[in-house]
């Protein structure tokens, strides 16, 4: 635990679309850090760089991906058709530990029932993914990304569609998640979420525009970039 993440020039694009272009960026280890930027930035292909979903086309990454990387995806991202539940879904958080064939031992169930409280999301325990709201599907797919323990933990967007309660309780689940030594990575434009975040990422015209503590990246001007959402 408590490796650090290293981008040294890094550049990527989809087909004619350059996104990002010689990025350089140092990721600290057992702390929580979020990348801002306006949509279309570049914020959900870094984080498929470092998951290891994407790689670079120049420039490398150095990510300890060994012991596993969580990585929850924007929920847009998800089929709703997955017949599913929302317990299975979760303990799907604890395939990479339990292998192929073994199955879930009850510590694996303990970690899953954990969770499942954690996120409020026990009286949902056997609906089906695609009957739940947008704010109830986004806690299930956080609470499968902390089932899994890994000690990279990727979030895309985690308050999204939340209420405040369930924006607060994510919130400090995540930081008491980079205590306990994981490495916590969130592409947000939430600042209340960002603001109690250790480290920020602006992230602007392919590359970092600014990094810092959060007083120091929302300033005026870099809010007004971060915020022009599409
Ligand atoms: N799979 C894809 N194919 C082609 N273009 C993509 C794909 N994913 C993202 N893009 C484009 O790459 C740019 C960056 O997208 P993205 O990383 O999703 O930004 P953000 O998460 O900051 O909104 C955007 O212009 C987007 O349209
Ligand atoms: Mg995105």
């Amino acid at each position: 635990m408590n490796d650090a993440i290293h981008v040294d020039g890094v550049g990527f694009g989809y087909n004619e679309t350059r996104v990002l272009d010689g990025l350089t960026l140092h990721i600290p280890g057992g702390a929580t850090t979020a990348v801002v930027g306006a949509n279309g930035s570049g914020k959900s292909t870094l984080l498929g760089l470092l998951a290891g979903t994407l790689f670079p086309q120049q420039g490398s990454i150095d990510a300890p991906r060994a012991d596993g990387v969580a990585f929850a995806v924007q929920h847009s991202q998800v089929s709703d058709a997955l017949p599913i539940t929302v317990a299975e879904t979760v303990m799907m958080g604890r395939w990479r530990a339990l292998g192929l064939w073994r199955r879930p031992s009850r510590e694996d169930r303990a970690i899953v029932d954990y969770w499942i409280t954690e996120l409020g999301l026990d009286d949902l325990r056997r609906r089906r993914l695609g009957t739940l709201s947008g704010g109830q599907r986004q806690r299930t797919l956080l609470a499968q990304a902390f089932a899994q323990e890994s000690p990279v933990v990727l979030l895309d967007e985690p308050t999204v569609g939340l209420d405040a309660d369930s924006r607060d309780r994510v919130a400090r689940q995540i930081v008491r998640l980079a205590a306990s030594g994981r490495t916590i990575v969130a592409a947000t434009h939430d600042v209340g979420l960002a603001g109690r975040f250790d480290f920020c990422v602006l992230l602007g015209a392919g590359s970092v525009l600014a990094t810092g503590s959060p007083e120091a990246i929302f300033t005026e001007p870099n809010l007004a970039a971060a915020l022009s959402l599409g």
